[in-house]
């Protein structure tokens, strides 16, 4: 499956690692079963692009790619001939260059994209064709690119610990022991790079001086999970932990049940991510793995999403956890695309745990009730040094 790839952006300031383009496109004919096709790529400026797009579309403007179809419009004796001819994508590398600015996406990740974009156009998919189609598009592009490996350079799945239920073992009782925040040192000693509490409304674990003595102790990363309620807002505000987490927040639920509802409630949680924003506290969103909802949590501006993995870790069968757990892989990859932070939690244990973290598109895992519970058999710090392991052996093996 030969990729040929022509640059004539070779004297533009912006650097584009070609190899890899070429890899990916590789990567993508073998998903569209095309791999006995042949690709060309050519990439150009926008004054070229410009001088193409006004040729052949009658718009003297730039675009960002282009596809033309080798068999579209040709004699049909051309499809009889030995070698097979997919055709031509052509890419404006200043224009991808400003969206991936606008997107907040990294340019590799931009031309990844406009890639994979123009290929299907090639294998017929047009989403200017009908509502539908433009659906059917979008899906097929999603599907890809969460196969495409992500190019983050290779780092270890960060391991963050969720102590409220060492503050569940002290509300037990109304003392003041255990004490969330020795634990969340020990945690650190033990590997941990980051430190979760939920402050509910209810305050059933963790209270507010956990909140604000943790914004001085934590040596790593404090993470607090929240609902999008006035008076917790408040509250963030005024500590400025390193980041939140919103989650739906239900008095009568045992845990944080389901993902955040982002595209029902967009403009109530823009104006959360904005204050936050104005605060300099990024904002992830914790949300099951649902295309719809990574595309409404980018849409208004999310730096992190995090993947509710609670369904894959109580599945009740084999065949459920591999749908469950695709389903994660394929949303971890749409959103780290889209250029969102990705993180992923709920539910994980050290059965589990291994499986989420060998996915390169997450980041950090956030994990709380298993670790706390193996702490009571063996201790905080080794319970911690074992999931801190088998993240470890899952990621970097
Ligand atoms: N992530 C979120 C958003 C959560 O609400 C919780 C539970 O507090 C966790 C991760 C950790 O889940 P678990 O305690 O099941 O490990």
């Amino acid at each position: 499956m030969p990729v040929y790839l022509t640059d004539h952006n070779t004297g533009s300031k912006i650097s584009v690692d070609t190899r890899q383009m070429i890899s990916r496109a590789e990567q993508l004919l073998t998903l569209c079963q095309a791999s006995d096709q042949n690709l060309s790529i050519l990439l150009v400026d926008d004054e070229e692009m410009t001088t193409m797009n006004s040729r052949y579309r009658g718009k003297n403007v730039p675009t960002n790619v282009l596809s033309f179809p080798f068999l579209d419009g040709a004699d049909a004796s051309l499809s009889a001939l030995p070698v097979k001819e997919l055709g031509d994508i052509i890419i404006s590398i200043d224009t991808a260059q400003r969206e991936a600015v606008a997107y907040r996406q990294t340019l590799s990740t931009r031309i990844t994209w406009l890639l994979t974009h123009g290929l299907l156009h090639l294998m017929g998919y047009d989403h200017e064709r009908s509502a539908e189609d433009a659906t059917l598009m979008e899906e097929k592009e999603a599907e890809l690119l969460s196969c495409i490996h992500p190019v983050r350079s290779k780092h270890m799945t960060h391991l963050a610990i969720n102590v409220d239920h060492i503050a569940t073992i002290r509300q037990a009782r109304g003392t003041d022991e255990p004490d969330p925040i020795t634990a969340a040192a020990l945690c650190e000693l033990a590997g941990a790079a980051g430190i979760v509490v939920h402050l509910r409304e209810d305050r059933r674990h963790i209270q507010d001086r956990d909140v604000r003595l943790l914004r001085q102790t934590v040596k790593t990363k404090l993470n607090l999970e929240m609902g999008a309620a006035k008076e917790i807002i408040e509250i963030a505000l005024d500590v400025k932990p390193d980041m939140v987490t919103l989650v739906p927040e239900k008095r009568q639920e045992l845990t944080t049940e389901g993902g955040l509802n982002v595209t029902g409630q967009k403009k109530k949680l823009a104006g959360v991510i904005e204050q936050m924003g104005n605060a300099g506290i990024p904002v992830s969103l914790f949300i099951d793995p649902d295309l719809k909802q990574i595309r409404a949590a980018q849409d208004i501006g999310a730096t992190f999403v995090e993947i509710h993995t609670g369904k894959y870790c109580d599945a009740t069968s084999e065949g459920e956890r591999e749908q469950e757990f695709q389903l994660i892989a394929a949303a971890a990859g749409d959103a780290f695309q889209r250029g969102l932070h990705v993180n992923a939690g709920h539910g994980l244990d050290y059965r589990t745990t291994s499986r989420i973290a060998a996915l390169e598109a997450i980041e950090e895992l956030s994990i709380g009730h298993a670790v706390i519970a193996r702490a009571a058999y063996i201790g905080l710090e080794r319970a911690v040094r074992e999931m801190f392991a088998i993240i470890q052996a899952a990621s970097l093996g």
